[in-house]
């Protein structure tokens, strides 16, 4: 049985986004709901379950590899799902994505090197940049009629003026659930062919795709400086804490370093739990995954129509993929205090703030919407009731005001 359960389960956990230290330091308190975190509450599909329990029971660890089963499974997967052609031999185990991507960079840039990404940007990239001792370079998406666009000529401008080397482009992007079309990726590319910049392209939310859009893969495309890191079951058969990540390079040559690079620290060896769950996870749980979008959907369709109804001025981007949800508070009219106070404190949701993503408008805020739809509906509810009370006393204050002026005998 492969389908999709949307009960949540917890369990007894040490999952970081529980964890009490980090939702006081961030939170102030501990009674919040934990939406900060990208991964997901749901279990995972029953064959990776029973996949596992077969690791456990056999009780025997000997060195177990099994690189090749594991590439042609995810050969497999992105040929069925997503029409792409890839070769197994194109493929570089690595610990994570994020690993995956400081290897890059650290492999293709010097320290100094300046390196492009596209704000607001999924906060680890600057992280890892500034980290590499390489200079974070911003160029800030645009919004046209509420959606997400890349300022090519802004970009193109960074990129020449800033003498960018590599950029990490994010698609599906975190945090704003724009999938890139292919004609906005072929401008794109066609910008970094012109200043040689290196593309590391993380498609780690590739599978999270709503009906009606279409996920086109940076490997898709004859650009021999692009590299990709395709996948992971993490994001999307909610297997977080036990997957690897996968980089994918086209170029022979670059292939050839970033083997060497890995080897020769030997990285790319993984784990038996891994190896066999994330290939039982592409072979098998596909209804599963399916269940999980349709799932997703039906949630954001829920949060769309109850904001729509009772959350005047909130306004909710309609994701194409990722199970991240952005919103702009700032129709509500809120000081940034009065946003934490109803958001953190009364609605005691743990939406993660958009200034973590470099966006410097304080009303935008980001919330993963995996878990079971009850908390969700509960947390909005309780949204609605700390703004209509907000709202009441804002009222009532400019009212006070307004009568203040007109008799200083008022309040
Ligand atoms: C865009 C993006 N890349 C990478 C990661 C983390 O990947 P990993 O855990 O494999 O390092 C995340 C997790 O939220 C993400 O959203």
């Amino acid at each position: 049985m492969t389908q999709f359960n949307p009960l949540s389960s917890y369990g007894q956990n040490s999952f970081i986004k529980s964890k009490p230290s980090m939702l006081t330091g961030i939170y102030g308190s501990t009674d919040v709901f934990p939406y900060w975190v990208a991964d997901m509450d749901f279990k995972v599909a029953e064959p990776i379950s029973s996949e596992l329990k077969r690791l456990v029971d056999r009780g025997v660890y000997s060195y177990e590899f099994n690189q090749d089963a594991l590439f042609q499974a995810m050969v497999s997967w992105f040929e069925r799902r997503h029409h792409l052609m890839l070769s197994a031999d194109n493929f570089v185990q690595v610990p994570g994505v994020l690993s995956g991507i400081a290897l890059l960079l650290n492999q293709f840039t010097e320290v100094g090197d300046a390196v492009l990404i596209h704000t607001p940007a999924y906060h680890q990239f600057s992280n890892l940049i500034s980290k590499a001792e390489r200079t974070v370079v911003t160029s800030p998406l645009t919004l046209v009629n509420d959606q997400y666009q890349i300022d090519f000529k802004g970009m193109e401008q960074q990129i020449q003026q800033q003498q960018v080397k590599a950029m990490i482009l994010c698609n599906p992007h975190n945090p704003t659930g724009r999938v890139w079309s292919k004609a906005e990726l072929t401008q794109l590319v066609a910008i970094a062919k012109r200043y040689d910049v290196l593309i590391i392209s993380d498609e780690i939310h590739s599978d999270i795709i709503f009906a009606g859009h279409q996920f086109t893969s940076m490997a898709s495309f004859d650009y021999p400086k692009a590299i990709t890191l395709l996948g992971s079951p993490a994001k999307t058969f909610g297997m977080h804490s036990i997957s690897n990540g996968y980089i994918y390079a086209g170029n022979s040559e670059l292939l050839g370093v970033i083997k060497h690079q890995v080897s020769a620290m030997y990285l790319d060896h993984g784990n038996a739990f891994s190896t066999f769950a994330t290939i039982v996870a592409y072979q098998q749980a596909e209804q599963w995954l399916d269940g999980l979008l349709a799932y997703l959907q039906q949630t954001v369709n829920w949060i769309t129509a109850f904001v729509s109804q009772h959350i005047n001025g909130l306004k909710v981007f309609q994701p194409q993929g990722t199970y991240q949800l952005w919103f702009d508070f700032s129709g509500l009219e809120l000081s940034q205090q009065q946003l934490n106070m109803v958001l953190f404190e009364q609605a005691k949701m743990g939406l993660t703030p958009g200034a973590w993503f470099g966006e410097s408008n304080p009303n935008f805020m980001r919330m993963n919407i995996a878990t079971a739809r009850e908390n969700i509906i509960a947390s909005f509810e309780l949204l609605r009731d700390a703004i209509d009370n907000v709202e009441e006393k804002l009222t009532a204050a400019n009212k006070c005001q307004g009568d203040r002026s007109a008799d200083q005998g008022c309040c």
